[in-house]
């Protein structure tokens, strides 16, 4: 359990990376709230992993930081390539986390797997908000005004 929960702390870092990767391509296009958007997905994942953190060390074990595996840095400024890329990927971690639930569930570990129920819930807010975005960018098109009023939406996440 121990060795899977710091695999995902390191998965939990490189969403983060993926995210401020995002975050800077949009900001080089002048996609303010865009790029705020992401910013903020980027603190998300690493409070993600610092909670996976804390917990490895409430329960006195050792956390094992792992290099950050190489992440894409260009999405071309597109929104709508970054969030779609962003869903599949959340779909990934989603994946991830109730594979850590089925360890905990194997060996007995209830203490994490209910703090792993977090995540879950967790998950389930993070695949909808893609969504979300994924269905407002393709009702905008190509409509410049309607996608200056999302990217200020966006800005003020
Ligand atoms: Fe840490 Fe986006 O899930």
């Amino acid at each position: 359990m121990q060795e899977a929960i710091n695999a995902q702390i390191n998965a939990e870092m490189w969403s983060a990376y993926l995210y401020l990767a995002m975050s800077m391509d949009a900001s080089s296009h002048g996609l303010r709230g865009v790029a705020n958007w992401f910013k903020k997905q980027y603190e998300e994942e690493m409070e993600h992993a610092f909670k996976f953190v804390g917990y490895l060390q409430s329960q006195l074990c050792r956390v094992e930081l792992a290099p950050i595996a190489e992440f894409p840095t260009c999405w071309d400024g597109c929104p709508l390539k970054m969030f779609e890329n962003a869903l599949a990927h959340e779909k990934k971690v989603t994946g991830m986390i109730n594979n850590l639930c089925a360890i905990a569930a194997e060996e007995k570990d209830y203490a994490t797997g209910i703090f792993l129920q977090w995540y879950v819930t967790e998950q389930i807010e993070e695949e909808a908000n893609c969504q979300d975005a994924i269905d407002a960018l393709k009702m905008i098109g190509e409509d410049k005004a309607a996608f200056f009023m999302y990217d200020s939406q966006l800005a003020a996440r």
